[in-house]
């Protein structure tokens, strides 16, 4: 390939949390193309065990390198840390984003010195999150809440009816009584509950979105390796669930149609077949 021809970036996660990724890196880089999986009929990730989302993930990483992307975006803090490092060692020749709960800018900018964050039980347990607390959360005091059943209301679309009311009350109220005055969100669903998160937790606390520093992680990726900007800007998304209600959900977060295909896991292998593309 030369420098000339555009470089897909690959985006992943396990359903629609991504495209709160995929919306930053649009933002940021207009003509970049992208390729987005959501593995629906695998979501949540969040619950399941490290080794089985570590599976998933290498799946979904060949498919979308089959595909033509050149960088893959590992949108999903469950995913990240449970393969992160075990998808750089198997593909040593392509650039990895990953994610982290962004402890350390929440951990610079707190004046109360209290600081929340909301992941997933996978994030929690993985290895990353505890390196993330050693190096940066030393002097701060970290709570965490994993709000469950929040990824499957977004899942649902629902994104400020009362049960996410609910279970977002129930994450933060302990969090606010202790003192936050930031909250760091580290799943990659709930940015788009961000305007409840604001009204509950109010003013004074500062809620952190990763999205826009993984959109400029991903560019300096992309140039380090000498691939321009060269794109057209396509987006083509994958589902592995029900390509008609992923497509709703697509227009319903980002405000686009855009063309979502039909992928297909067998035995650990996903697979696709273009002419099923519902555009
Ligand atoms: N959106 C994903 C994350 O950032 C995981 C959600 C899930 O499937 O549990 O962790």
């Amino acid at each position: 390939m030369t420098m000339q021809q555009p470089v897909p970036v690959g985006i992943f996660d396990s359903g629609v949390g991504g495209l709160s990724v995929l919306r930053a890196v649009r933002e940021f880089m207009p003509e970049q193309d992208i390729l987005y999986l959501a593995d629906q009929a695998h979501v949540p990730y969040g619950p399941r065990p490290l080794l089985q989302v570590r599976e998933f993930a290498e799946g979904i990483t060949r498919f979308l390198l089959d595909r033509g992307a050149r960088l893959i975006v590992v949108a999903c803090n469950a995913a990240s840390a449970a393969s992160l490092h075990y998808l750089r060692n198997t593909f040593p020749d392509v650039p990895f984003v990953g994610m982290e709960p962004a402890v350390k800018p929440a951990a610079e900018q707190t004046r109360s010195g209290v600081v929340g964050v909301l992941a997933t039980p996978a994030t929690f347990q993985g290895a990353l999150y505890a390196s993330v607390l050693e190096r940066f959360a030393r002097d701060v005091t970290v709570l965490q809440d994993t709000c469950p059943g929040l990824v499957a209301e977004v899942e649902s679309g629902n994104l400020e009816g009362d049960a996410v009311r609910e279970i977002l009350t129930n994450a933060l109220s302990p969090m606010l009584q202790a003192g936050i005055d930031t909250v760091v969100l580290g799943c990659t669903h709930y940015p788009f509950v961000i305007p409840l998160i604001q009204e509950i937790a109010g003013p004074g606390v500062r809620v952190i979105d990763p999205a826009p520093a993984i959109a400029r992680q991903t560019r300096r990726l992309l140039s380090q390796n000498g691939w321009g900007l060269n794109g057209t800007g396509s987006i083509q998304c994958f589902t592995t669930g029900p390509v008609e209600s992923m497509k709703l959900l697509v227009k319903q977060l980002l405000g686009d149609d855009l063309p979502v295909e039909h992928a297909t896991w067998e035995g650990g292998v996903l697979s696709c077949n273009s002419r099923q593309s519902s555009h």
